[in-house]
């Protein structure tokens, strides 16, 4: 690994790329590495702390919360807060955006859209969780409040957009719109080092990542997907090979480096799918594309719709080339 470009080196070298306000996303960017730190300290000791298992209550989604969900989503909105580079924050754990209105955050420009913890029911197994992050120009001016409209804009209207996963390392993986890096933390020196540059996704992909105890609920294109995954075709090297972990940002990071699909799609019980539109689908959308995959909701380009409402759902299919071309014949 090369350990001499830091992120923070290497978001100063990039920002000569950003149309506007660089310093600002600089800063922005660099906040999100600070809460990510703190986030990753909180979850290294998980075991030995007070912070494993259930909130007792539910979130806006009517899902259960964990404690460490209501803890990543405190330590990056106080951060985030606390510094005057955004004028807002919606996330996955609030029932309303929030607005951020005290005199340093006047001349903000942007605002953050979060998934604080993805994959919350795997923190008390132990297993790899992360944190999803989306940004925007805001549309409502300068030195007024954060309007809905700030955070409903379609996700082609990303300024950046990544992923911190809390894995076998911590990797910070992001874009600006100008390809996808990523960047591991050395938990010794305390910095995130270039580790992972211009992530491209293998064209073609021999995993499949989707929750198979759904298969009843599917849509017949979904179970056609499934079948032909399956499927002997030794010129082709199938059948694939299954695999789901039920963090996304696992089952996307892994698929992004090996060559895969991830899917989620709607179902009987879910006529939406579960994941989120704002938080989830297109942070990971402008990531995929950026890294020369595809990524849809089974018809449309994720990035291309244009959300109705914060916690929307929608049905998502993301990864290589070939799998997702194959996808698409079997769904249309
Ligand atoms: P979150 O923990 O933020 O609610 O997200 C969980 C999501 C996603 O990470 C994962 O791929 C999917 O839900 C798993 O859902 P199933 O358990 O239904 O497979
Ligand atoms: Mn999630
Ligand atoms: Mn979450």
């Amino acid at each position: 690994m090369n350990r001499h470009i830091t992120l923070g080196e290497f978001i100063v070298e990039n920002q000569k790329d950003f149309p506007y306000a660089k310093g600002e996303l600089s800063a922005l960017l660099s906040s999100i590495r600070l809460a990510g730190k703190m986030v990753n300290q909180a979850i290294n000791k998980a075991g030995l702390s007070e912070i494993l298992g259930k909130m007792g209550n539910q979130n806006i989604q009517g899902e259960e919360q964990a404690k460490l969900d209501v803890m990543a989503n405190d330590v990056f909105i106080s951060t985030l807060k606390s510094r005057g580079e955004i004028c807002g924050i919606a996330s996955e754990e609030l029932d309303d955006f929030l607005v951020f209105d005290e005199p340093k955050h006047q001349n903000a420009k942007y605002v953050i859209l979060i998934d604080p913890l993805d994959g919350s029911s795997n923190i008390d197994v132990d297993i790899t969780v992360g944190t999803i992050f989306s940004i925007y120009r805001r549309i409502s001016p300068v030195g007024t409040p954060a309007t809905f409209e700030d955070f409903l804009q379609p996700g082609n209207a990303q300024v950046a957009a990544g992923y911190l996963i809390y894995g076998t390392s911590t990797i910070l993986v992001y874009t600006s719109g100008n390809g996808v890096n990523g960047f591991t933390f050395d938990p010794g020196i305390g910095s995130f080092f270039l580790s992972h540059p211009d992530i491209k996704i293998p064209k073609v992909g021999k995993i499949y990542s989707v929750n198979e105890g759904n298969y009843i609920h599917f849509p017949g294109g979904v179970k056609k997907i499934i079948r032909w995954m399956q499927e002997i075709d030794q010129a082709e090297g199938r059948p694939f090979t299954s695999r789901y972990t039920g963090s996304l940002v696992a089952d996307f990071h892994r698929n992004m480096l090996l060559g895969g699909i991830y899917f989620y799609p709607e179902g009987t019980t879910a006529p939406k799918g579960k994941l989120r539109l704002l938080y989830e689908c297109n942070p990971i959308a402008f990531i995929t594309e950026q890294a020369g995959g595809m990524c849809t909701n089974g018809t449309e380009r994720i990035l291309n719709l244009k959300p109705t409402e914060l916690h929307q759902r929608v049905p998502f299919y993301c990864g290589s080339e070939n799998l997702m071309l194959q996808a698409h014949s079997f769904l249309n």
